[in-house]
This record gives C-alpha cells, sequence and structure tokens, in this order.
C-alpha cells in the first residue's frame, strides 16, 4: 500500500483536507437515523479492507501532519502527556503494542526487529531509526508512552486497573473534544465521565466499566463517538479555550460546509500483557460537512441525526450555538427518501 502524506495545518491557516478516498473511507458513525448514546462496543480490529478499522492503529494520509501538530502542542504545553510513577511498564506494554502491530501492518513504513530484549525500531514516514532495550527507559529519549505516542496518530490514555474500577493514571491527549488530561489524571471511569448528561442515567456506564473489566489480551474491542468541532482544529482541550471557542463565531450560512466538520473518535480497548492496564486510543478522524455530503447517505443520515438530537447532547458537544445554521445546511441534502441501515456509504 502507498500513501501521500498531506503537508497540512490544524492551527493558523487550517489547510487540513481530507482526499476524495480519505472521505469515502471516513468513519461515520451514524448507522440509523437518530442517536443516543448506548454501550456500542465491537469487535475490534477487522473491518473491510481499506476501512480504517481494518488495522489495529489506521496510518493515513494525515499521519505525518498530526504529528507534527503533537510536537507544537507539547512544546507549548507538556502537561498533555503524563504517567504516574506506576504505570511506566503499561507505557512499555502500549509501545510493544504499537510497534508489534504497526510493522506487521504497514511494513513499507515501519519496521522492528527484536533480538531478546534489544530492539530496533525503524519508522521511515518520520525519519526515525531507534535501538534501545525494552524495558530500560535511559535508552530511550523520553518515557516509552511518551515516545511511541509521539509516533501514533490520536490520543491514548492508559488506565489502571484496580477495585474493580479503572483510574486515569497517565495519557498523551493533544487532539481531546474539550476535556483535559491534567484534570482527569488520577480520576475512575465514574468521575471522568461525570460531566456527561443522560448517560448515566441510563446506566451506560455501569454496563460499559463492566465489560471493560471483562475484556482480554486476546480480543481487543472499539466504539465509535462523536462531536462536532469548527475548523479542522486537533487541540480543542479547554486549556486552549480561548483561542477556538471564539471560532464559533465565525460560521456563517455561506462558510458553514467548508468550516463546520464532524469530529469522529475511533475508540479501542485493549488489555495489556504485562501491567494489566487498559489501553484506550482515541483515533480522531475530521470530516467538513461539505465532504459528508458528497455521499447523498450521510447527507440525509447527518440530517436527520442532527435535527432530531436531543438539546442536552448538542449543548455538550458545544454547537448548540450554530446547530439551525448547520441543519437548515444540510436539509438540502436530505431528499426524503429512505437511507440503508449501516454507516458504509452506498456504492
Ligand atoms: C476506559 C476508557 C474510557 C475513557 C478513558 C473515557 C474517557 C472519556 C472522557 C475523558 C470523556 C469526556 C468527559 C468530559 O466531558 O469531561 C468521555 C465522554 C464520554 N464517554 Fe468515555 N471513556 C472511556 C470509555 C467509554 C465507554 C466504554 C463508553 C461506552 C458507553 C463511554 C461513553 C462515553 C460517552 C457517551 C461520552 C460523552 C461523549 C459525547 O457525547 O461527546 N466511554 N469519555
Amino acid at each position: 500500500m502507498t500513501l501521500q502524506f498531506n503537508d497540512e495545518t490544524f492551527r493558523g491557516d487550517y489547510t487540513y483536507s481530507n482526499s476524495s478516498a480519505a472521505v469515502r473511507r471516513f468513519p461515520f458513525p451514524f448507522d440509523r437515523d437518530s442517536y443516543m448514546y448506548s454501550v456500542n462496543i465491537e469487535p475490534h480490529p477487522g473491518g473491510p479492507e481499506g476501512s480504517p478499522f481494518e488495522h489495529a492503529f489506521d496510518v493515513d494520509e494525515h499521519y505525518v501532519a498530526e504529528m507534527r501538530d503533537r510536537a507544537i502542542t507539547l512544546a507549548g504545553d507538556p502537561l498533555r502527556c503524563q504517567s504516574l510513577p506506576h504505570m511506566e511498564l503499561a507505557g512499555w506494554d502500549l509501545l510493544e503494542l504499537i510497534m508489534v502491530s504497526k510493522a506487521r501492518d504497514y511494513p513499507a513504513l515501519f519496521s522492528l526487529a527484536r533480538d531478546g530484549d534489544r530492539w530496533h525500531w525503524t519508522n521511515r514516514p518520520l525519519g526515525i531509526e531507534q535501538r534501545f532495550t525494552f524495558l530500560d527507559a535511559s535508552t530511550l529519549p523520553c518515557g516509552p508512552m511518551e515516545y511511541i505516542t509521539r509516533q501514533a496518530q490520536g490520543d491514548f490514555a492508559l488506565l489502571d486497573a484496580r477495585e474493580g474500577n479503572l483510574w486515569m493514571d497517565a495519557g498523551m491527549i493533544t487532539s481531546q473534544a474539550d476535556w483535559s488530561l491534567d484534570f482527569d489524571v488520577g480520576m475512575n471511569f465514574f468521575e471522568w465521565h461525570a460531566p456527561v448528561p443522560k448517560a448515566r442515567g441510563m446506566g451506560v456506564f455501569d454496563k460499559a466499566l463492566k465489560f471493560l473489566n471483562a475484556v482480554t489480551q486476546e480480543q481487543s474491542y472499539r466504539r465509535l463517538n462523536w462531536t462536532m468541532t469548527v475548523n479542522p482544529r486537533l487541540d480543542t482541550s479547554p486549556e486552549n479555550y480561548h483561542k477556538w471557542g471564539p471560532e464559533k463565531r465565525t460560521v456563517t450560512p455561506d462558510n458553514v460546509g467548508t468550516k463546520q466538520f464532524l469530529r469522529v473518535e475511533l475508540q479501542s480497548f485493549w488489555r495489556l500483557p504485562r501491567s494489566n492496564a487498559l489501553a484506550f486510543p482515541i483515533r480522531c478522524y475530521l470530516a467538513s460537512l461539505a465532504d459528508l455530503c458528497t455521499q447523498p447517505k450521510w447527507g440525509r443520515r447527518l440530517h436527520r441525526v442532527l435535527r432530531d438530537l436531543d438539546p442536552d447532547l448538542a449543548e455538550y458537544k458545544g454547537f448548540a450555538l450554530n446547530r439551525a445554521m448547520i441543519v437548515d445546511y444540510l436539509a438540502r441534502h436530505d431528499d426524503g427518501a429512505p437511507t440503508s441501515p449501516g454507516i458504509f456509504p452506498d456504492r
């Protein structure tokens, strides 16, 4: 497989764009014409060839630019990457999982040679070559979690498993939908989910935690989550709200199609072998309304979902201000025809 990496930005002049191939493989999150929270978890990896679900960690045309954006965010705020002292082993587990998966799934881009604990990692897109001793942090330029997540798209939370709960004790979080690792670090599953409206009362989180506690090394899982973002910005953190919050007011009926993005998180769940921690990668995909509407099924469905969405969810997801404008734009792409089941576009 050959990949051309885009030279693009996720801030400032926002030159991010999706090729038509990237639009067609976008992980559209709605399998029906309405949406409410649910425990929407399924086995991962696996899915149609070429889809973002095919491999353990999807690498796409945005890889190099996303890694550059992460480095900028970290330079401005090192607390986006934190690991409590007892999480170093989980960091090594994650490094192993990502290196082994990428070398297996993208041999033209990555390779890993292992001779006992002496490892040799090559990352061709980023021009990195590293020999190191597995489990010896002094042989890497930084801690193992930071090292590997500077080379992997998406955010990563590492959850310590104890007392029947999960604890957010480490993470690399630079492309989050308005939550803060520095605020959440050390919290448990119910504490960090406290701001989510409606879901706790529906029993969603009790069921989800039970499920996650039973995840084994043999089978990993995924779910999709979504929100809306103005401009293709990865760093929509509370710390930088003053930079992106005011941009919501720049949306007009004329530019809403290209300025308003659907932000989809491909979240996956992995039990790690040595630490028994749970790895929670949160891979962010962005597509403008105009790009999504090139697939007629998605235009129709997105219109119906956003038109009928519970107002508390629109408020929580931060697009209540522009909801009417968004729905008006999408209405022009909804001819009232029925939509087929499932998330994939019609051929
Ligand atoms: C252990 C892995 C998980 C982590 C680290 C995690 C973390 C988070 C965080 C930090 C938020 C944002 C809360 C805020 O507003 O401050 C969130 C939102 C949410 N989480 Fe999780 N979560 C995990 C697993 C799950 C699972 C398995 C479910 C299944 C139902 C779930 C459902 C939700 C929902 C529905 C929201 C609201 C999202 C929205 O409407 O945009 N989470 N999660």
